[in-house]
């Protein structure tokens, strides 16, 4: 991996899922900061909300596994952050879907799921790069339709040096950069089935959203766009 000198990458042709195969690490006592573990494939690849991430080869499923002392509820930017700046480093243009999304004209490219584990959290990153599923909830699409010579290796090599960068700047940066790249900033999206204002960010990671004459601060949720 060249000058990513920093972590120490755990390869593998299958597994059900890197996810998981970090958390076993974690429970087993062998795992230390900057971990990442890398799968061509995998047969139970999950995301948010439980649901199933379909993990054929040719795409990039990573989890990175840092030591923390708590939770942090800004760190999804800096993952969002870092990953729209790894696809803009080969010219594809994406926006950010709250909290940490990634979409091509509106359709996922990129989805991540934070999940901690004793002294640790696992940051798991999928990315399409030859294929997209058919999701049921949302339209989908994949690197290649946008620079068909981008290897997964290459992308996942400028994807560790953005997980560098971001997880560790301040969060005003981080912010500013999220908000430069939201989708839908001052625009209507729904959430909990009600039109909202979609307005920033607070300096503690909520959203704020305008419903009506009320602001709210969410944490965590979904909105839809
Ligand atoms: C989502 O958008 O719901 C999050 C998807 C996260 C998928 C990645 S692929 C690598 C890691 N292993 C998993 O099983 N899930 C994450």
């Amino acid at each position: 991996m060249g000058a990513n000198i920093n972590y120490k990458l755990i390869s593998f042709d299958k597994l059900s899922s890197t996810q998981t195969y970090a958390q076993n690490l974690i429970r087993s006592g062998k795992v230390s900061d900057r971990t990442i573990i890398l799968a061509n494939s995998q047969t139970a690849g999950h995301g948010r909300y439980r649901r199933t991430w379909v993990s054929k080869p040719g795409n990039l499923y990573v989890s990175f596994i840092y030591e923390t002392e708590k939770r942090d509820p800004k760190l999804s930017y800096s993952v969002a952050v870092a990953i729209a700046e790894t696809l803009i480093s080969f010219g594809i243009m994406p926006t950010i879907k709250w909290p940490n999304d990634i979409l091509i004209d509106g359709k996922k490219i990129s989805g991540t799921l934070i999940e901690y584990a004793k002294d640790f959290v696992v940051v798991g990153i999928g990315i399409n790069i030859k294929s997209n599923p058919n999701v049921r909830f949302y339209e989908t699409t994949k690197v290649a339709d946008f620079a068909p010579k981008i290897s997964r290796d290459e992308l996942l090599s400028a994807l560790i040096k953005q997980m560098d960068i971001w997880t560790t700047r301040n969060f005003t940066s981080i912010k500013n950069r999220w908000l430069e790249l939201a989708a839908n900033l001052n625009k209507t999206i729904t959430y909990r089935g009600r039109d909202a204002i979609l307005c920033g960010l607070n300096d503690d990671g909520a959203l704020i959203l305008r419903c009506g004459n009320e602001y709210v601060m969410i944490y965590g949720d979904e909105i839809s766009v």
